[in-house]
């Protein structure tokens, strides 16, 4: 099976003929996927982001069986099903009572290209055509698809490759004022500037919120997030929050735009939505936005087959009530308090450039590129999986990870990046 999937099957940002060996998971429970040859090694991953309750949780897997004795499937358009409405009340529930509306599609990416097809459909059903472009942050990382990519960071988010072919938008500089740093306004000087002078052009800010993930593990200050949202105010541009990485608990506050106390005009959850079980994302927006899209009789346009599908809706009802009966706050913040201590370590070693840790997110950023043929062996005979990319060894393990497990990953870590430094 290894040699056919070799042969065909592409993977994320892979070559058709990878350069290493691949793993071939058989099955996977709690915090362990276990590989073909028997062996189990603990996820510190969780599926990027996703995998919050861990593998083969019978909760889920209880609300998957009952759904598909039910009905697996069916059309959204003129129909409409129970999973989807619970789903809808409890996401209502527990973001901004500002937002009021929601729109459920099968991935983070489309998710993020609803919400920019809400901001541009905002002002041009209003009659305002000049708001095409949209303002983000350099470093930032919204999705694969053409909407999102024209939105991630112009260098790491593959512009090149499709040179001419992206809508071109706006970057201002990646945030620079970390979590715990003194405000200053030199820090939003940059995004003021992009935002003052191009503002007649700009639909909308579209940012991650505390933490840039994909784009390099950046962790910066909420009186950041305070003041974009004023300047969005003040230069009447609408902001959406990514929270699609960032969302149910992560960060230690369950979305982490609460860290600002500000709320998104739209935004994005997906990944840990149905706790990793299965693809589906929403875009939630406010009465005000979804007036403005539907002026003069128009209305949102998109509309994915798979929308809102009722099995992904059903694990995603089980995994909210999951995790909000669960003392989640205290989950992270345990591993929070873990993961500084225990990660510090690395801090003694020549070619660790940082390490940084907010909630259940641990980033040891290097000196220099990581070599993955090297590593992932490497971690995988150190009993873990961790994917470290450019010079960011970084894990986000599934909420019930325990102490021990937790300290097998990060000593793995400092094990393995030792070894690195020395080749
Ligand atoms: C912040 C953010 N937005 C959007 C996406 C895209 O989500 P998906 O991979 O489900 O399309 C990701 C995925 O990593 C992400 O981290």
């Amino acid at each position: 099976m290894k040699e056919f999937d070799k042969e065909h099957i592409l993977h994320p940002y892979a070559p058709s003929t990878p350069l290493a060996d691949m793993q071939l998971v058989v099955r996977a429970s709690g915090v362990k996927l276990e590989l073909e040859d028997g062996r189990k090694i603990i996820d510190g991953m969780s599926s990027w982001w996703s995998v919050i309750h861990g593998y083969n949780v019978p909760e889920l897997n209880a609300a998957a069986s009952e759904q598909l004795s039910k009905m697996s499937h069916v059309m959204f358009g003129g129909l409409t099903h129970e999973p989807a409405i619970k789903l809808a009340q409890t996401l209502l529930e527990i973001t901004d009572k500002s937002l009021e509306h929601i729109f459920f599609s099968d991935s983070g990416s489309v998710s993020v290209e609803v919400a920019l097809k809400m901001a541009y459909q905002y002002w041009n059903s209003q009659g305002n055509s000049t708001k095409t472009k949209i303002l983000s942050f350099s470093k930032g990382y919204h999705g694969d698809t053409f909407g999102a990519m024209s939105v991630c960071d112009p260098v790491t988010g593959m512009h090149s490759a499709f040179e001419g072919v992206l809508h071109k938008n706006i970057f201002c500089e990646a945030p620079q004022c970390m979590f715990d740093e003194e405000w200053d306004e030199k820090y939003i000087e940059d995004f003021k500037l992009k935002l003052s002078e191009n503002h007649k052009s700009i639909a909308a800010v579209i940012l991650e919120p505390i933490v840039q993930g994909a784009g390099g593990m950046r962790i910066y200050s909420p009186l950041l997030l305070k003041r974009v949202r004023e300047l969005c105010d003040e230069y009447n541009v609408l902001l959406i929050i990514d929270e699609i990485a960032t969302g149910f608990g992560r960060t230690g506050k369950l979305f982490a735009y609460e860290y600002a106390n500000i709320a998104p005009d739209i935004l994005c959850v997906g990944k840990a939505l149905t706790g990793g079980y299965m693809s589906l994302a929403a875009t939630l927006t406010s009465k005000k936005v979804m007036q403005g899209i539907e002026t003069n009789k128009n209305v949102l346009m998109h509309g994915p087959t798979f929308m809102a599908n009722p099995l992904a809706c059903a694990v995603a009802n089980a995994s909210l009530e999951l995790l909000l009966n669960s003392p989640w706050q205290e989950r992270v913040k345990s591993i929070e308090s873990q993961l500084r201590e225990e990660l510090a370590e690395c801090e003694s070693l020549e070619i660790v450039k940082e390490v940084r840790v907010l909630g259940a997110i641990g980033v040891v950023e290097l000196t220099k590129e990581v070599d993955l043929s090297f590593m992932t062996p490497a971690f995988i005979q150190e009993g873990v999986w961790v994917r470290p990319f450019l010079n960011l060894v970084y894990i986000m393990p599934p909420f019930v990870i325990s102490q021990d497990e937790l300290s097998h990953l990060t000593a793995a870590i400092f094990r393995v990046v030792e070894k690195f430094s020395k080749i």
